[in-house]
């Protein structure tokens, strides 16, 4: 048996019964308070079957993204348990905003475009005309714009913050809703990602409950035990849409490839980072933040049908899995009900047919992203915030065809190798530093790359020879 002491207790699922805000209470430990119980043991606030827990008032931030508009999906579905007063998102869908805000009759909207201020007006209107409202008939909600609208909304008077924005950007909301005594229900791993140690010194015991599918999973899985009694984590991983394919075969994918994801249907760059396998490297610092799992314990599967979504390896040689159709509104409702279950969620595996789980190691050579993480993670000092946000420019080089596809993670690596000694995030101030240089250099190698793909074509490209 290893020993226990190797871990920190972590901050994901502890059976609480979500609170007013409230002032974090905090211990010398980095998390705050550090009790060694993650997932639901039994005791505390159990509901009898068909007891409906009290409504929770929920912000959505990122409502108009995939994993916001499962979220409105939930809520739309379950007006009994809970209640919209706040969204937000960059403000590039303003219509979209503008009929959640009226459908659900929030409070505060907010866009992080400040320009989108006076089109997200208009849709107002226009979706009040839409639905036949007479003036008078409904009531305008607060507007909040600019760089800092996500954070302010992440404040606001609510039992439970869904940060599903998507990129580093989250970590200010993640940090001002936990500040804030919010339940933080995390969809936005990249936040815990750049600013790990940031969110752990501000994070209550419990008070993170994630959404994405796998740490769903591990948080569902360790309430079959405790913390102390994990030897070893089990990532899934679909494989993405190259799973299979050697090194050498993806050399010309291309984005709209890159795009078809097999088994899920998500946002454009999580799509790009599961091709990559980055989102599963990202997804790896994420269950080391969470739950204080070495980066030696913490595997990952190939899996190709997502249906088991994570697993943990206990020390007394039993492991427990969490298995469902891959359907992002489980892991959501459970994130915005936490601990209770939503009922009918989502549906659930047939167990009256026959089913093959095929599990596979990662071909690391094929697949560089997840050690390149657990490499990042275990230097600390900032490179895991280099690795995403070399990434992010990366990904953005990749989608607009001046980067091919295998030299996303290949620029990553060269970043992560040539970064400076940063030091280990005490603020904000520090992640930024370190993204804005791995942003600079991500973008210099990537325009290298340009200009060598340009040199090398065959004259008259640019004309359409
Ligand atoms: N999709 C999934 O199934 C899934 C699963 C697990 C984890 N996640 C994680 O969840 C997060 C969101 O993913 P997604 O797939 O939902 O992404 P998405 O579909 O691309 O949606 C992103 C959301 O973030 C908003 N946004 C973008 N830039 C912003 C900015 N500068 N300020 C404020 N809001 C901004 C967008 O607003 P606009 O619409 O106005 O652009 C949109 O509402 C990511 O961190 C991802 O890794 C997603």
């Amino acid at each position: 048996m290893r020993p226990s002491g190797r871990r920190r207790s972590g901050v994901i699922g502890e059976n609480q019964a979500v609170e007013r805000p409230e002032t974090p209470s905090r211990s010398g430990s980095p998390l705050v308070g550090g009790s060694p119980t993650v997932g639901d043991d039994g005791e505390g606030t159990a509901l009898s079957r068909g007891e409906i827990p009290r409504r929770r008032d929920i912000v959505l931030l990122g409502s108009t993204g995939s994993i916001g508009t499962q979220a409105v999906d939930i809520v739309r579905r379950n007006p009994d348990r809970f209640r919209v007063v706040g969204i937000g998102g960059q403000g590039s869908n303003v219509a979209l905003l503008a009929a959640q805000a009226l459908e659900l009759g929030v409070e505060v909207v907010g866009v992080a475009k400040a320009s989108a201020v006076q089109d997200l007006q208009l849709a107002f209107y226009a979706e009040a005309t839409k639905r036949g409202y007479a003036t008078g008939d409904f009531k305008l909600p607060k507007i909040v714009a600019g760089p800092e609208a996500m954070t302010e909304l992440a404040q606001w008077p609510c039992d439970v913050v869904l940060n599903g924005v998507v990129g580093s950007l989250g970590l200010h909301p993640t940090l001002a809703a936990l500040r804030a005594g919010r339940t933080l229900a995390l969809a936005n791993k990249e936040s815990l990602v750049a600013g790990g140690p940031l969110v752990r010194s501000v994070a209550r015991p419990g008070q993170i409950v994630p959404v994405d599918s796998e740490h769903s999973a591990l948080a569902q899985c360790l309430r079959a035990g405790r913390a102390g009694e994990i030897r070893r984590l089990i990532l899934t991983a679909s494989g993405g849409p190259f799973r299979g394919r050697s090194r050498e075969s993806l050399a010309d994918v291309t984005p709209e490839q890159a795009l078809a994801h097999p088994t899920w249907s998500m946002g454009p760059v999580v799509t790009i980072n599961s091709a990559t396998l980055v989102n599963k490297g990202l997804e790896v610092i994420e269950a080391h933040e969470l739950l204080g799992v070495p980066y030696d314990d913490i595997e990952v599967m190939i899996h190709p049908t997502s249906v088991i979504h994570s697993m943990v390896e206990f020390t007394d040689g039993s492991t427990i899995l969490q298995a469902s159709p891959p359907d992002m509104r489980l892991p959501i409702s459970l994130a915005l009900g936490w601990p209770d279950r939503v009922p009918d969620a989502a549906p659930a595996v047939d167990w009256r047919r026959s089913h093959v789980w095929e599990l596979h190691p990662l071909d690391e050579k094929a697949f560089p992203a997840v050690a390149l993480a657990k490499a990042a993670g275990r230097a600390g000092r900032c490179r895991p915030a280099i690795y995403n946000a070399a990434n992010e420019e990366c990904v953005a080089g990749f989608t607009a065809g001046v980067l091919p596809f295998l030299g996303i993670v290949d620029t990553v690596a060269r970043v992560l190798d040539e970064a400076p000694d940063f030091p280990e995030p005490g603020t904000v101030d520090d992640v930024l530093a370190a993204e804005q240089w791995a942003r600079t250099r991500a973008r210099e190698l990537i325009g290298t790359a340009a200009r060598g793909q340009a040199d090398a074509r065959p004259r008259g490209f640019a004309e359409g020879a």
